[in-house]
């Protein structure tokens, strides 16, 4: 069954803050960032729980990465006029929904986490047979399932985490969703919405459930976004009693893959910090010169008139994301026939990535002389990110019988 949240078009994604953003972050997730910005309601926080569930033993690097990552996402243009820029722990809803999720939680479900093995294996030196670990992504699923985001911004290591979100999500709200007198809510609200929208709906879902009309169901949808006089609470029965559920309290989200960063580190593999062959995103434009000066080309060319071969080049995987096809073309013909050097070759990636850098490195050195801004956005952020928080909050103690007082 297609999901009721994308809908909502909101878009949630998190970055756990472990050490200063890269050329990589830039390709692979800010410049995607930006763009989502436009499109979508966006929620961009700092994952910092998540980054404890790793770095218990060591937590004072956090605080400074916190701030260094935020200044970095402004500076690479998420603009917090567009989104919501916050710090989760300043949000500690996240923590509440976490805590009710795990009552509903198979230990199976997060034990088969593929990522959950892999990382234990990964950082051996490491203790991380433990209960926050074993939870991470069920923090992260509360993460998003707070916000009833619709879409999630993330790279191919954290599908499995939306996957169980959803299915954290199926099970919350077949438990929780099931009102006694849904049918008849579901009716009342139907009204709520007019004569007119009513006998639409009513036609739509007639034609969703007998005969599988997808344009059908997807035309409701939009009908239900579109209403303005009806509650939060009448809007997600509606979406559940057009699908044949219950009431839908916690939209199921989907992963917006990012595609791979193409972006190469300085020796040709991916550009990762465990490798050691980042561009830091802060990094002086005299060092960079230098480490792209120095990073190794085709091993043939020992030579200055031996032929080299382009695929064989870390340079080149550098031109194939900075340069255009004239470019392109003569480092091609250059290197395979010797009439150009490697220093030369290297000449146009250095001016790019410098031209990159300059607005960014301008802009952070903005934020970085007005902490009290970046602050400020932060405080923001994380009140309007709280507003949406306590209002899912609330729904989530009703249906869990938790409103007592
Ligand atoms: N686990 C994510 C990562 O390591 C960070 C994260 C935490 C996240 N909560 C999230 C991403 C919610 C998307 C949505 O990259
Ligand atoms: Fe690499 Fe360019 Fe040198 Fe060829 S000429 S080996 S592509 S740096």
């Amino acid at each position: 069954m297609e999901n009721v949240a994308t809908q909502h078009a909101r878009v949630l994604s998190g970055m756990r803050p472990t050490g200063r953003l890269h050329l990589g972050h830039y390709h692979g997730v800010l410049k995607n960032w930006v763009e989502l910005q436009h499109e979508y309601q966006c929620f961009f926080f700092v994952a910092d729980w998540h980054a404890l569930t790793t770095h218990y033993d060591d937590p004072g690097i956090i605080p400074p990465s916190v701030w260094e990552m935020v200044v970095d996402w402004l500076a690479a243009g998420v603009n917090p006029g567009e989104a919501t820029l916050f710090i989760q722990s300043r949000v500690p809803e996240h923590a509440e929904l976490h805590l009710l999720l795990s009552m509903i939680t198979p230990l199976g479900w997060l034990e088969r986490v593929p990522s959950y093995k892999d990382q234990q294996e990964k950082l051996k030196e490491k203790d991380l047979a433990t209960y926050g670990f074993l939870g991470y992504p069920l923090l992260q699923s509360a993460d998003i399932l707070i916000y009833r985001a619709g879409l999630v911004p993330v790279g191919e290591d954290q599908v499995a985490h939306v996957e169980l979100t959803r299915e954290i999500a199926r099970r919350f709200n077949h438990l929780y969703g099931r009102e006694p007198d849904f049918e008849e809510r579901a009716e009342a609200a139907m009204k709520k919405m007019g004569k007119k929208n009513a006998r639409l709906y009513a036609n739509y879902r007639k034609a969703w459930q007998e005969q599988g009309d997808e344009e059908a169901l997807a035309a409701a949808r939009a009908l239900l976004e579109s209403q303005q006089n009806i509650s939060l609470a009448d809007r997600d029965r509606l979406f559940g009693y057009l699908e044949g559920s219950g009431k839908v309290i916690l939209p199921e989200p989907q992963a917006l893959l990012t595609k791979a960063s193409k972006m190469p580190g300085l020796d040709g593999q991916k550009m990762s910090k465990s490798y050691g062959n980042t561009i830091p995103l802060n990094a002086e434009p005299e060092t960079v010169k230098k480490q792209l000066r120095t990073m190794p080309t085709d091993p043939a060319r020992v030579r200055r008139t031996d032929p080299g071969d382009p695929e064989k080049c870390p340079v080149w995987q550098f031109h194939q994301v900075y340069s255009d096809e004239e470019v392109k073309q003569w480092v091609q013909e250059g290197c395979r026939s010797a009439s150009i050097g490697c220093i030369e070759c290297k000449q146009p990636v250095i001016d790019a990535v410098l031209a990159e850098l300059r607005p960014i490195q301008e802009r952070a050195a903005e934020y970085e002389k007005d902490p009290d801004l970046v602050r400020s956005i932060i405080n923001e952020g994380c009140e309007k990110a709280r507003e949406e928080a306590r209002e899912t909050m609330e729904e989530v103690r009703h249906v869990m019988s938790l409103d007592y007082r």
